[in-house]
């Protein structure tokens, strides 16, 4: 039988030199003797927005974990910038320049939103006053409130102190697992604008998403999981267009939603 795996390159569309992030050939699970992951590969370049999508329970987070040091790497290796740090312990990870945003929990609900950002900046804090004028000019809004507890503020409001503390520290590479679930469709574009200004200021980043057509049209290049190991990957648009894709991972209801639109003359 043909697999999906074998249908496309590892690392389709990738661009030429190293990586400044890897996992290769990963396997990895919780329980012993039960591999969540079963040897997945990915690449982050410098700059590059790469996102991860496929369906639930596909193993998307346990992929971000296992590059964070959070779930144990039984064999396979992650690489950044040269260094082997498999299963290296996330406080040394950070230091090294990962920065990860959680998928759930992301935030001190009994802390303001000052002492929130502070303690994503527990290993160095003479910097706060630099990296809190750095944060603010992204996220505004949390310069006006931040005396505001973190509890007290809604989905969006969280999920932007969980990926500011990620930010404190200037990571070279940051990982988000779905910045935009559960958030109104107004508050998700937000969030994916952020994203992308947060990449275009020079951070490389890997985003988990639950909302696939949106994370293809604004990365670089994702790769698909499906059962814990890589089933398609390639640039955005190229996935999009793909049409084993998206009968198996987009669905073709937008397509031809989408199709219909196109066809409608303007105005119509
Ligand atoms: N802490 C844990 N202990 C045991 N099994 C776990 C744990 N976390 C996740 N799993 C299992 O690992 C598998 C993959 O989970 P994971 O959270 O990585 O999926 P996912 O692709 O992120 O899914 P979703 O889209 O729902 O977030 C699932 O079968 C899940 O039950
Ligand atoms: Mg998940």
């Amino acid at each position: 039988m043909t697999t999906a795996a074998s249908q496309t390159t590892t690392h389709a569309g990738a661009p030429d030199g190293d990586p400044l992030l890897s996992a290769r050939d990963v396997v990895a699970g919780y329980l012993p003797g039960v591999n969540i992951l079963g040897g997945c590969n990915l690449e982050v370049h410098p700059g590059e927005l790469v996102g991860i999508i496929g369906p639930n329970g596909a193993g998307k987070s346990t992929l971000l974990k296992a590059l964070f040091g959070l779930v144990t790497v039984r064999s396979g290796s992650v690489v950044l910038d040269g260094d082997d740090i498999t299963n290296e312990r996330a406080d040394s990870l950070v230091r090294r320049g990962i920065g990860f945003v959680p998928q759930n929990n992301n935030v001190f609900p009994s802390l303001t939103i000052e002492e929130n950002l502070q303690m994503g900046l527990y290993q160095s804090p003479g910097r706060f006053a630099d990296r809190f004028a750095a944060i603010v000019d992204i996220f505004p809004t949390l310069g006006d409130r931040r005396r505001q507890r973190a509890g007290s503020l809604s989905g969006g409001e969280r999920q932007m102190v969980a990926m500011a503390r990620a930010l404190m520290m200037d990571p070279s590479v940051l990982l988000l697992d779905e910045p935009s679930a559960g958030l109104s469709p107004v508050r998700q574009d937000e969030t994916f604008i952020r994203t992308r200004k947060i990449n275009k200021a020079g951070v490389s980043i890997v985003i988990v998403e639950q909302n696939a057509r949106r994370c293809l049209q604004i990365c670089d290049r994702a790769y698909v999981l499906d059962q814990g190991a890589n089933a398609y990957s390639g640039r955005g648009r190229d996935l999009m267009d793909d049409p084993k894709v998206v009968e198996l991972y987009l669905g073709t209801l937008a397509t031809d939603v989408e199709k219909a639109d196109a066809a409608r003359p303007p105005g119509a």
